[in-house]
């Protein structure tokens, strides 16, 4: 079991899957959205279009297609509005539900960015706590995925995420 904190490009991640933080359409985005189906290229689309969109929370996986990742579970944070909204709730969702769909399907090692916190501005200290803290205990209860890498796209989440696991 081993949950690791990097700076990096998701999409260059050679994981069995790599998270994206995508909206409830599963259409594309900006971000890291915008990122993955660009590196993914246009099959990814075509194959997020049979999906029917995702709730807020939940987790639907598809191919890689072109990225190094044989996977991309794509999963939709919430929009922060002022945390009252059950937005903590929602974000560790994303979390488990995430963990839940690999496990399902025998997957060992994941990347996650840092769901939310663009876009969505859910505060990053405390994105980074439950993101931190729901990987950690779910690690403990599954068997097939062993291996988490956050993947920082800048200095500011890395350093809210180590400060979290300090
Ligand atoms: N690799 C890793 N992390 C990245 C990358 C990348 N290539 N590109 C952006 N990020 C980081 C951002 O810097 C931020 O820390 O991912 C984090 C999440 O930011 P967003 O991508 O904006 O995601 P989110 O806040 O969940 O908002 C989702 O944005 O474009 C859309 O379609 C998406 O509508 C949805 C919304």
């Amino acid at each position: 079991m081993q949950i690791k904190i990097e700076i990096g490009d998701i999409t260059t991640y050679e994981v069995d899957a790599i998270v994206n933080a995508a909206n409830r359409t599963l259409l594309g985005g900006g971000g890291v959205d915008g990122a993955i189906h660009r590196a993914a290229g246009p099959e990814l689309l075509k194959e997020c279009k049979a999906l029917n969109g995702c709730d807020t929370g939940e987790a639907k996986i598809t191919q890689g297609y072109r990225l190094p990742s044989p996977y991309v579970i794509h999963t939709v944070g919430p929009i922060w509005k002022g945390g009252y909204q059950s937005e903590a709730v929602l974000l560790a969702n994303c979390y488990r539900n995430s963990i839940l769909l690999a496990e399902q399907k025998e997957l060992r090692s994941m990347a996650f960015p840092a769901i939310s916190t663009g876009a969505f501005q859910f505060p990053l200290d405390k994105a980074a706590g439950i993101a931190i803290d729901t990987v950690s205990e779910m690690l403990k209860q599954v068997k097939k995925v062993e291996k988490i890498i956050f993947v920082c796209f800048d200095d500011k989440t890395y350093q809210a995420y180590h400060q979290i696991n300090a």
